[in-house]
């Protein structure tokens, strides 16, 4: 069975509820063919106005907060709540994006919580993973994707992913790529997505390796994304400054299949 192709744009902290709408009615009016599954994360106070955007609008699109805490509710000034992003017509949840592990201090112990967390709600997780400039040039990135991996999806089991429906989604960043302009080429992204999978069938098994879709993210635009979208284990994208753009975005869903 082919693997789901998603297109998934990260918008940071951009975007007023305001400018969410207009973006979803601009969207609207290129009538994109997407040919994948498409999702947005805007920042968590913008779900609301998106999904009655969304709704009104028709279009297929799935949304979710950019982080969640590993708790539904209690003492935890600032968090974002998992159940209540949910309620709030989530179905995915972005965990570990490198900007939250980098700037927000976050482990791989966190984002295992997190994962698990995600799952338990009833959220797909799009779990992050990718190396640093420094890693990759010392010939680190393996080491790295695999420590990611093994440790963010710690308390995933076998289980949860096979009998209950549930499935989880890998993002890979390499954190170089990101915001750069530098966009990994398509072999350098092949090989590190294939090395993935083979972590995948090691933590889980094949079956649950082939059926994950891994997605590449990192300075994608549409004048880019087809040489990467034809590698055999790059299942479509996660996006950040092309998908601010409803062009661009629409570009970028009808190029993904
Ligand atoms: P970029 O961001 O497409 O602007 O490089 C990708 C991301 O951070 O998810």
């Amino acid at each position: 069975m082919p693997r789901i192709k998603y297109c998934a744009g990260n918008w940071k902290l951009n975007k007023s509820p305001a400018e969410t709408k207009k973006f979803i009615a601009e969207l609207r009016a290129l009538k994109p063919k997407a040919k994948c599954e498409v999702i947005i994360f805007p920042p968590a106070y913008n779900l609301p106005a998106l999904n009655e955007a969304i709704s009104e609008s028709l279009m297929p699109i799935s949304f979710g907060p950019q982080n969640i805490y590993f708790k539904n509710d209690g003492a935890f000034t600032g968090e974002i709540s998992p159940s209540v992003a949910k309620e709030m017509g989530s179905q995915y949840a972005l965990i570990g994006h490198s900007e939250r592990r980098l700037i927000f201090s976050e482990t791989d112990d966190l984002c295992a919580k997190k994962v698990k967390a995600a799952l338990d709600t009833g959220l797909t997780p799009v779990f992050c993973i990718g190396e640093i400039l420094e890693e990759r040039e010392s010939n680190q990135t393996n080491s790295i994707i695999e420590r990611q991996l093994r440790k963010g999806l710690a308390l995933v089991t076998e289980d949860i992913i096979n009998f209950f429906d549930k499935k989880i989604i890998i993002a890979y960043e390499p954190v170089w790529a990101i915001g750069t302009g530098r966009v990994a080429t398509p072999e350098q992204a092949e090989e590190a997505h294939k090395f993935v999978r083979q972590m995948l069938s090691e933590i889980f098994n094949s079956k649950i390796a082939e059926r994950t879709s891994i997605l590449y993210g990192g300075s994608v635009k549409p004048d880019n994304s087809s040489g990467l979208i034809n590698q055999p284990n790059i299942d479509g994208f996660l996006i950040g400054g092309a998908s601010l753009k409803p062009a661009d975005f629409a570009a970028l869903l009808e190029g993904t299949y």
